[in-house]
């Protein structure tokens, strides 16, 4: 994968959307040493200080239309969390769709963002932030958070989590193009520290009582509500 790197930039996913309009050619990788506006899912920020964490976008070609992409967002979450196991972290886990914790904090976020035509030929950008050495931040941050430094206790060579990570990455989105998400399912689940527990599940329209039974093979979540199994799509997840 070719690489563009920025001392800074607004966001890496802003830049790799850039890239693909003035032509650039996928897979690459944008990394950037800080972003000025990182995006978070659910329009939040993404607090992202200079030379701390691994701000990452990977812009990635897909061909197998709609159906490719419905899980492609988990997939991707499975891999960053791989890559952070890889490197030594104990206690992690997935929260759906796709974030990353570790001892119940958050440690890494994966945000996609589409370019072009889902029908026809089409992009994706695959942005990931890790918290890699921060221990702290004046900035607000609306959740338990963690970060590399915090759970190795150990600094972290940012080129090798990057390293580590698109290996990951690279194999996890082979399998996915080659076997379909179907393969990936049931990996997934078993790393998913919410299965089988009662929680709420925040929609734009209502607020979901259930519990989590799994994902379905489109990678939405499968809540049992009321004696009754339904697959959401959206939504953000809490405990009850
Ligand atoms: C989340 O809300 O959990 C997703 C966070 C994703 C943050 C990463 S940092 C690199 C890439 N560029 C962005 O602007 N956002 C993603």
């Amino acid at each position: 994968w070719s690489l563009f790197l920025y001392p800074e930039v607004d966001s890496t996913n802003a830049e790799a959307l850039r890239l693909l309009s003035a032509g650039a050619l996928p897979p690459f990788v944008v990394l950037a040493e800080a972003q000025k506006a990182g995006r978070g899912r659910r329009g939040r920020k993404w607090i992202s200080p200079v030379a701390q964490n691994l701000y990452y976008s990977l812009a990635y070609r897909i061909t197998g239309g709609f159906q490719q992409l419905s899980g492609l967002s988990l997939v991707a979450g499975l891999a960053v969390m791989i890559s952070l196991r890889n490197l030594g972290v104990r206690q992690i886990g997935l929260k759906w769709p796709n974030d990353i914790y570790a001892g119940g904090k958050k440690l890494a976020g994966v945000l996609l963002e589409l370019s072009g035509d889902p029908a026809d030929v089409c992009y994706v950008v695959i942005g990931v932030g890790i918290n890699v050495n921060m221990v702290s931040t004046k900035e607000q941050i609306d959740q338990p958070w963690t970060s590399l430094r915090t759970e190795l206790g150990h600094l972290v060579d940012r080129n090798s989590v990057a390293t580590c990570l698109s290996d990951t990455l690279h194999s996890y989105l082979q399998r996915h193009t080659d076997y379909g998400f179907a393969s990936i399912q049931e990996e997934w689940e078993r790393e998913h520290i919410w299965q089988g527990r009662d929680c709420v599940l925040s929609t734009a329209s209502q607020q979901v009582y259930g519990r989590v039974v799994g994902i379905d093979e489109m990678g939405g979540l499968r809540l049992e509500v009321g004696g009754v199994e339904k697959s959401f799509n959206s939504g953000e997840l809490s405990l009850r």
